[in-house]
């Protein structure tokens, strides 16, 4: 079926060429005022200037759409999350409230284990759907492909069961869904005195299992102090590397442990998190190829500093913005809303925020052939936004809907 779109504001992100977009350059947002969009089926298959419309648009489409001054965007791209989960975590929110700290909140017990527990204790069935709900939501605040993590199994069945999940929700809804092999994401009790015993299991009984099912695309580590050193993380990446696993990495949230090094040195797709940054880890960052991927929900419900998202830029880093969606330290998938802290917190232009949440999201998950832009031969994934004027509208009006409808795969989502 083809679809045309006539009358659109502007039509943001309009771009051929493929590439992540580096330093400087993530500033730059091509747009086409006054614009026409043609799907067929789930693909972009042409786009330009109303003007020009007659003479290019020579069959008449099946369907027409007008935006009447509405515009369009490329859906969000995001780039990590943890989506599939058994429960919301409010009861430490409230610890946290009363003066808990996130250290003292998980000595208890709680985060991240607490999570594993749960999990462990709750079927596939009930996990899907629970997963799906939110995978709906994320959808209807115009998320059009995304990632999401294992790592709170934590046992052999408890990880296979989670990328099972995500595996399922591929199938389910057609959408880019990437699947990343957390298993290091906490010591589990039972290894709390024994943690090579634990990355044991994971090199030599979850890799296997995981790689005979093709459950994941990525590998993973929470590099950090109290959880897994970079010498853990070498050692995790190099076994996750010999089933074809790239590593994705949590480094830096709240130390610098080496995680960077170890991950550049080990090609990973992408850096995420980077609350805590020194000037020569943010010089590596910006000579370096691959994504660094800043979440500054997670750094705002933690009230932690900000990412230094500036300072990366500046030294020419390819920086990605995702939502970290997980329901310890990022309870929600609203990539508006990371687009909008990006902006007030971490003095990202709308033009940066915007690129780091679609092309450069997109590239963090290796898909932006697919997704990311408007471009012909890409996925037709877009946001149709209420009327805005201005693409600075966006981030500026954080705590409104801006958008209308989404489409994702040519699919209208409802
Ligand atoms: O990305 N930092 C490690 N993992 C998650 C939080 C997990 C949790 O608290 O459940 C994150 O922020
Ligand atoms: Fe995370």
């Amino acid at each position: 079926m083809t679809t045309l779109i006539t009358n659109i504001k502007y039509l943001f992100n309009v771009t051929e060429q493929s590439q992540p977009l580096k330093g400087k350059a993530l500033a730059q947002l091509p747009s086409i005022t006054d614009a026409y969009l043609l799907i067929e089926d789930d693909t972009i298959i042409d786009y330009g200037h109303m003007h020009d419309i007659d003479v290019k648009i020579t069959h008449k489409p099946q369907n027409i759409i007008d935006a009447n001054g509405r515009s369009i965007l490329p859906c969000w791209c995001d780039s990590h999350t943890h989506l599939v989960f058994a429960a919301s975590r409010e009861n430490e929110f409230i610890d946290k409230i009363n003066g808990l700290s996130y250290a003292e909140i998980a000595a208890r017990g709680g985060g991240i284990l607490n999570s594993a527990e749960k999990l462990n204790n709750t079927s596939e069935e009930m996990l899907f759907t629970l997963a799906m709900e939110r995978l709906k939501i994320a959808q209807l605040m115009g998320t059009g492909a995304i990632e999401i993590k294992s790592g709170y199994g934590l046992t052999l069945e408890g990880e296979l069961k989670m990328l099972r999940v995500i595996r399922r929700l591929q199938k389910a809804t057609g959408m880019i869904i990437k699947s990343t092999f957390l298993g290091a994401h906490a010591i589990p009790a039972e290894f709390k005195d024994n943690k090579e015993g634990y990355i044991q299991v994971i090199i030599n009984d979850m890799l296997p299992a995981i790689a005979k099912e093709n459950l994941a695309d990525y590998i993973d580590t929470f590099c950090e102090k109290g959880f897994f050193s970079a010498r853990d993380t070498a050692q995790i990446c190099e076994a996750g590397m010999r089933y074809g696993l790239k590593p994705k990495l949590h480094v830096n949230q709240l130390n610098s442990i080496g995680g960077i090094e170890t991950g550049i040195a080990h090609q990973a797709v992408s850096l995420d998190h980077l609350e805590t940054l020194n000037e020569q880890e943010i010089n590596l960052l910006g000579k370096w190829n691959g994504i660094s991927t800043l979440l500054p929900t997670a750094a705002f419900f933690l009230k932690m500093e900000m990412q230094p998202a500036r300072a990366l830029i500046n030294a020419g880093a390819t920086v990605a913005l995702a939502s970290d969606f997980n329901p310890g330290s990022s309870p929600g998938a609203n990539m508006h809303f990371v687009i909008a802290l990006s902006c007030i917190q971490m003095k990202m232009l709308p033009e940066e925020a915007i690129n780091a949440a679609t092309i450069n999201g997109a590239a963090a998950m290796e898909v932006l052939n697919e997704t990311g832009s408007i471009s012909i031969g890409k996925k037709a994934n877009i946001i149709l936004t209420q009327p805005i004027p201005s693409l600075a509208y966006i981030p500026y009006s954080f705590s409104h809907n801006i958008i209308n409808r989404v489409m994702i795969n040519g699919n209208w989502i409802s």
